[in-house]
């Protein structure tokens, strides 16, 4: 019954390290199922949603430690093929594994994921490319049975760039013989980090980043030494809350190419941001002017992770803006909250038109999923009083400690336990 205690009022300064994004330790730890040798990941970081991952791994029969901030891996030892229900459904991430344990056993069977609930987030493209590499696919009573006996390589047309069916498909190939070729490949900086940490073990694949995925099947995957990309969502994340507060804040191990989406919204505001390869600064100061129109897309597009926590802003601003969601269709919970704490908020199907007030104020609040509770602790950061926002284990998920990085660069936040 842990909660997130904020008094607003605070401005930031200091400097945060952002840890590994999680959505690229996430791919890669299913990719991991595809090595014979050991896997040493550097900056493990402890979010909840890695941590079942890492149950996911074990309960296939794989070994793990970690060493000086490091994951070791040993997946020689794996000995099923099966992702049971209670597992599955702790995060979503277990359905990327489809594609490695195919690659591994040639047969795989999954039971439906879990994750946020933000939209249906359907499967249909992850079935689909693994269909067109000749798995046979049988979706019954909540589980999916996947029979890779029969795999070839392949050209998959994916009708929408879902990052995650590209990382599925990418890694069902990787030890399939032949040349798949994914098309309308998702683009995120994250598949490209799974291509080059599949890569460094051994496999051969080009273009991620780009919307055509080549894989030359390879017979196996050795050992392998990396270190993931930082989570640009915690770093878009403290970005906006230091612009909300007001202040000067450094985030190092910060990549700003992977934020220009979100920088390039700040061109003409009042704040400054100074980029350099590994870091960002951001100073703020007054009021910031409210951002016309945010349209969520596909990378390199305005990231739906960002949503939430740019509507937090948008609630301050001076003016009037329009969010559009265009990834999934119910993530707007969090705007009820916000309406709690004073926010001016409209909602029509995807579209959410904010008008800027001057003060929010502290309210109780809950987080209703993973980035909807990062955007309701910016909102406590500067509204009057004190907002307490429950249900914390959703951002959890994401964030290894976001009270003890806020409160690090200034701002009255800490973590209670209500009984
Ligand atoms: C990943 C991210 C998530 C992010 C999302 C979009 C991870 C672990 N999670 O999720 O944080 O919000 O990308 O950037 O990396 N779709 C289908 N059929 C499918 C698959 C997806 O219609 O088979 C649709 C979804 O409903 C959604 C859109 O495609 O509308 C994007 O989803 P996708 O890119 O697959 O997101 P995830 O991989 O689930």
């Amino acid at each position: 019954m842990d909660k997130i205690l904020v008094k607003g009022g605070n401005s930031l300064s200091g400097s945060v390290s952002i840890s590994s994004a999680k959505n690229a330790y996430l791919p890669i730890l299913a990719g991991a199922v595809l090595c014979s040798g050991e896997v040493v990941l550097h900056k493990f970081p402890k979010y909840d949603d890695v941590i079942n991952m890492i149950e996911i791994l074990e309960n296939l029969g794989g070994k793990s430690a970690i060493e000086d901030g490091s994951l070791i891996l040993n997946m020689k030892s794996l000995s099923s093929y099966e992702i049971p229900r209670e597992l599955a459904s702790l995060t979503r991430s277990s359905i990327f594994s489809l594609g490695s344990i195919l690659g591994r056993f040639r047969f795989a069977r999954v039971a439906y994921p879990g994750g946020c609930e933000i939209g249906a987030r359907p499967i249909d493209l992850h079935i689909k490319g693994l269909e067109a590499l000749n798995v046979k696919v049988v979706d019954r009573r909540g589980y999916l049975t996947c029979d890779g006996r029969n795999m070839h390589a392949g050209n998959v047309h994916l009708d929408f760039p879902s990052v995650g069916a590209t990382e599925n498909v990418m890694m069902a190939a990787v030890l399939t013989k032949g040349r798949t070729k994914i098309f309308n490949a998702a683009k995120e900086p994250e598949i490209v980090d799974l291509q080059n940490f599949l890569n460094k073990a051994g496999a051969k694949i080009r273009g991620a980043g780009t919307t055509t995925i080549t894989i030359d099947g390879v017979e196996k995957l050795g050992s392998v030494e990396y270190t993931p990309v930082p989570d640009r969502i915690i770093a878009g994340t403290y970005l906006i809350a230091t612009i909300m507060c007001g202040g000067d804040v450094l985030l190092e191990n910060a990549r700003p190419e992977h934020l220009q989406a979100l920088i390039s919204k700040f061109d003409n505001n009042s704040c400054k941001i100074v980029t350099k390869s590994d870091r960002i600064r951001v100073i703020s100061n007054g009021r910031p002017k409210s951002i016309n129109k945010i349209e969520t897309m596909p990378y390199p597009g305005f990231p739906t992770d960002l949503q939430p926590q740019i509507m937090a802003l948008q609630t301050i601003s001076n003016g009037t803006s329009v969010i559009i969601e265009n990834l999934f269709e119910t993530r707007f919970k969090h705007v009820t909250e916000l309406v709690k704490m004073g926010a001016q908020i409209l909602t029509e199907g995807r579209s959410a038109v904010i008008k800027g007030v001057e003060k929010l104020y502290g309210a109780e609040v809950t987080a209703t999923d993973l980035r909807g509770g990062a955007g309701l602790v910016l909102a406590g950061l500067v509204a009057d009083g004190y907002t307490t926002i429950s249900n914390i284990g959703q951002i959890k998920r994401g964030y290894e400690s976001i009270e003890s990085d806020l409160k690090c660069l200034g701002a009255d936040i800490k973590k209670v336990e209500f009984l």
